[in-house]
């Protein structure tokens, strides 16, 4: 087959497309025709060698991407045949490449990958693999976030980064659910975006003005909830907007530089909502699978349908340059 490897930690041009060998599905394991991977902001940083939440170093070389999206055609041993032919949808573990003393593996970035059957799900019918494979992680963690906010008629919903992948879909949702909804974004094109998306005010927060743009829109109400992934200064700004007992939902700091970077964050104010916090909320005997179907029950019900923006497998260094300068709108998928 052909893949993305990792020869060693570095800039983009790193990830070359090579003839690999066909990986093997092993017992209670099933082999993907992958469709669409998935490509994150921490995909980059741990090209770059960052550790993220795995345990130990990824051993080199290795097929990155985390998320698949495709169908099933070989199954291991123990595996029930009504996989067979399946569109499905993974999530392949939280990291790249196999750490050690982990079943997670990495191995998206390839026309074919192995995942345990029990991480699958059939992809609903409305759903094509980019779209399926932008819910499996983007989605799921949309779903966790949302879970620290009460939206309704009332709700004021500041969404920095809105035209991104975990933005847009914030906005959607926040739209449904009857809120006032504010989307920040860097750039005309985003903005415009953001707009069509569905947001009440869309507004770009490279311009130093943008926060007064948004009370001038606002005429006196206050912001009663801020979703942050971005932090710094923008972040700063918009919990200046919060009225009291106003939320700061804080699930990441891209402008802070996601590997070494820290979010910011005011005491009684700020939460922070990323891993165990948001899969204890989550609940359940499986709070990470609670949000994969949550997700996707969303989109099959089509109340969150997300944007997505597509590279050839064999140009995934061209999807992690765009996404590291700020190119890109939506979940990034690559298709074989
Ligand atoms: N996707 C997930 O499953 C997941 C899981 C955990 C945490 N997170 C965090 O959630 C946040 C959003 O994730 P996402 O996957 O939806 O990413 P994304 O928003 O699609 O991509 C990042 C966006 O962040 C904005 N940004 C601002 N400053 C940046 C900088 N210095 N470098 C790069 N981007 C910058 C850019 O939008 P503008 O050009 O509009 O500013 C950029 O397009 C990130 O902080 C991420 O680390 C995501």
């Amino acid at each position: 087959m052909h893949a993305i490897r990792l020869h060693a930690f570095g800039p983009a041009e790193n990830l070359t497309y090579e003839q690999v060998e066909d990986p093997r599905p092993g017992p209670g394991q099933v082999r993907v025709a992958v469709r669409a991977a998935g490509v994150h902001l921490l995909d980059t940083a741990l090209r770059e060698g960052a550790q993220g939440p795995a345990p130990e170093p990824t051993p080199l070389p290795t097929i990155p991407g985390r998320e698949v999206a495709g169908v099933v055609e070989s199954l291991g041993e123990g595996v029930a045949d009504l996989w067979l032919g399946k569109r499905v949808v993974a999530h392949l573990g939280f990291v790249l490449g196999v750490p050690p003393g982990s079943s997670s593996t990495g191995g998206g970035y390839a026309e074919l990958a192995v995942t345990e059957a029990e991480r699958l799900h059939e992809i609903p019918q409305n759903l094509d693999f980019a779209e399926a494979v932008a819910m499996i992680g983007t989605g799921r963690t949309t779903m966790g976030i949302l879970q620290f906010a009460e939206l309704g008629p009332d709700s004021v919903a500041v969404v920095p980064a809105a035209a991104g992948g975990i933005g847009t879909l914030l906005v959607q949702y926040a739209k449904h659910a009857g809120a006032t909804v504010i989307g920040l974004a860097g750039g005309p094109e985003k903005v415009a975006r953001v707009q069509a998306g569905g947001a009440d005010l869309a507004v770009d927060y490279k311009d130093p003005a943008w926060p007064a743009k948004v009370r001038a829109h606002l005429g006196g109400r206050a912001a009663t909830v801020v979703f942050d992934g971005v932090g710094g200064d923008v972040a700063r700004e918009a919990v200046a907007l919060l009225g009291p007992g106003g939320k700061h939902v804080v699930f990441g700091w891209s402008a802070e530089g996601i590997h070494d970077g820290e979010p910011y964050l005011v005491d009684g104010v700020s939460e922070q909502v990323l891993g165990p916090v948001m899969l204890g909320k989550a609940g359940g005997p499986d709070p990470v699978r609670t949000l994969e179907l949550r997700a996707l029950a969303e989109a099959a019900a089509g109340r969150l349908t997300p944007a997505v923006q597509r590279f050839p497998l064999r140009e995934a260094a061209a999807a992690h340059r765009a996404l590291e300068n700020r190119g890109t709108i939506g979940k990034v998928v690559l298709e074989p």
